[in-house]
């Protein structure tokens, strides 16, 4: 049965109750941003909140990514799944859908982003990344989409910003021009990390607001955030629900 890690943003955090911590968060390069947590009714899933377990939430560029990945993998994880709330870009990328980009562009600055070198020594250096997401993944997640009846919208350019502040609107054009269909803040350097460490990796993305300058002028509010979270986590958990057996059957 293949371990499958992963990895709620704010879109979803905790999929549901009976979590237990498994060991401490403590590794090489610092402390993970929670302990990895398993349910009995989840069995082969570890689980990890990106932005902290505790009342204190880490911004995009204050997460340990390195420590999450590792964490994950000294788990026991051989896949890792990831959820991200992000902008919308493309028109048809509306508020409320579910994405599951097929690449991405990588805008953020001064992250600890490689195991490689002579602080880390983990990873390989010039990994291949040309597709940074597991084809057989997402796979597997077009198939759970359809069995579960939730629907995926299948690709899209996730353009990762350093944040924490949103963009301006002429950063977004310039990123609609480089081919982002969607941001967000915080698939890099966790994809490129995930990749280092050989295990595949995907990403499910909730729209969660328009791109700055291309909605209704005025950011969108924190209770709007919230009221889109919230209204995607039944379609989220029945899209993981139908998933995870497959993911860990092996099965793509
Ligand atoms: N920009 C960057 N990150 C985000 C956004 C956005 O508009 N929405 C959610 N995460």
């Amino acid at each position: 049965m293949t371990v499958i890690g992963l990895i709620g943003g704010t879109g979803l955090a905790h999929p549901d109750g009976g979590w237990l911590p498994l060991g401490d968060a403590r590794t090489p390069y610092g402390p993970a941003t929670g302990s990895i947590l398993g349910a009995s009714r989840w069995p082969g899933l570890l689980y990890l909140d990106r932005h902290g377990s505790g009342g204190e939430r880490l911004l995009p560029h204050e997460v340990n990514y390195r420590a999450n990945l590792w964490l994950l993998r000294e788990h026991g994880a051989e896949r890792v799944l990831a959820i991200y709330a992000v902008g919308g870009i493309a028109a048809e990328l509306p508020v409320g859908g579910l994405v599951l980009p097929h690449q991405l562009i990588d805008y953020t600055w001064g992250r600890a982003h490689t195991f490689a070198g002579r602080a880390g020594g983990e990873g390989a250096a010039h990994v291949d990344f040309a597709e940074p997401f597991d084809a057989g993944l997402r796979q597997a997640l077009r198939r759970a989409g359809a069995a579960a009846g939730v629907d995926i919208h299948d690709g899209g350019v996730y353009g990762c910003t350093q944040g924490p502040r949103l963009e301006t609107a002429a950063e977004v054009d310039r990123m609609a021009n480089d081919g982002c269909t969607l941001v967000g803040m915080t698939a890099m350097p966790e994809a490129a990390l995930a990749r280092e460490l050989a295990l595949p990796f995907a990403a499910i993305c909730l729209v969660v607001n328009p791109a700055a300058g291309r909605g209704p002028p005025g950011t969108p509010t924190a209770a709007d955030v919230h009221q889109v979270v919230a209204a995607a986590r039944r379609p989220l958990i029945r899209l993981l629900t139908a998933a995870i057996p497959l993911l860990r059957e092996g099965v793509t």
